[in-house]
C-alpha cells in the first residue's frame, strides 16, 4: 500500500561538522533545495504568514536568501531585492556594516532600490547572531522601506539572533530551529 511522506523542512536539512571552521556546526540547506518537495514546503511555509499583507517587495540575504527570495517573490507576484556584500552591486549603494557567527563584513543595497513606503518582507536561510539581518533591516529603513517580517529556513537560538530582532520590533517567522 501507500506510506504518507511525513517528512518536515528539518528533515531535508543536512548538518556537516567543522565547517567553515573548527567548532562550527553548519547547517547546509542545499538537501533542502535540492529536493522538489523540500523546497516547495520551505518556500510556502516561509510565506504563508505574509500572503495577505500587500507586500510591495522581497528583500533576499546573500547568498542562500536569494534562492529562497527570488521563489517567494514569483509566488506573491512581487519584485525581489538583493542585499549584497560589498563591491558587488554595480549601481549606487548604501552600505553598512555587520558581525557574524565568525567574522564581519560589510553589506549592500542599491539606494532606489526601494522607496518611502514600501513594505518589504526580509528573507534569509538561517538566523544565527542576527548581525545580517539586523543589517538588512537597516538598510531597507535607512531607503524608507517598513520592514513587515523576516522570514528565515532555521533559527540558531543559542546565538541570539531571534531576540536581537525582536527587540528591533521586528515580526520573526522560522520554520526550524
Ligand atoms: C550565513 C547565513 C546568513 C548569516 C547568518 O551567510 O546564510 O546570511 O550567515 O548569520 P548571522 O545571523 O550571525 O548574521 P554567510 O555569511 O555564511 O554568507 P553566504 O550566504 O554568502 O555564504
Ligand atoms: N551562518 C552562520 N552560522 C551558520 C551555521 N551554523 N550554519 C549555516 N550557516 C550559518
Amino acid at each position: 500500500g501507500f506510506t504518507r511522506d511525513t517528512r518536515t523542512v528539518r528533515d531535508y536539512i543536512r548538518t556537516i561538522h567543522d565547517f567553515p571552521h573548527e567548532g562550527i556546526i553548519f547547517r547546509d540547506v542545499t538537501t533542502l533545495f535540492a529536493d522538489a518537495r523540500g523546497f516547495r514546503m520551505a518556500v510556502d511555509q516561509l510565506l504563508a504568514p505574509y500572503a495577505g499583507l500587500a507586500i510591495d517587495k522581497v528583500v533576499g540575504l546573500e547568498a542562500r536568501g536569494f534562492i529562497l527570495g527570488g521563489a517567494i517573490a514569483h509566488q506573491l507576484s512581487v519584485g525581489f531585492v538583493p542585499i549584497r556584500k560589498k563591491g558587488k552591486l554595480p549601481g549606487a549603494v548604501v552600505s553598512q556594516t555587520y558581525k557574524l557567527e565568525y567574522g564581519e563584513g560589510v553589506m549592500e543595497i542599491h539606494d532606489d532600490a526601494l522607496v518611502p513606503g514600501n513594505r518589504v518582507l526580509i528573507v534569509d536561510d538561517l538566523l544565527a547572531t542576527g548581525g545580517t539581518a539586523a543589517a538588512g533591516i537597516s538598510l531597507c529603513e535607512r531607503l524608507g522601506a517598513e520592514v513587515i517580517g523576516c522570514a528565515f529556513v532555521i533559527d540558531l537560538p543559542d546565538l541570539g539572533g531571534r531576540a536581537l530582532l525582536e527587540e528591533l520590533g521586528q515580526d520573526v517567522h522560522v520554520l526550524t530551529s
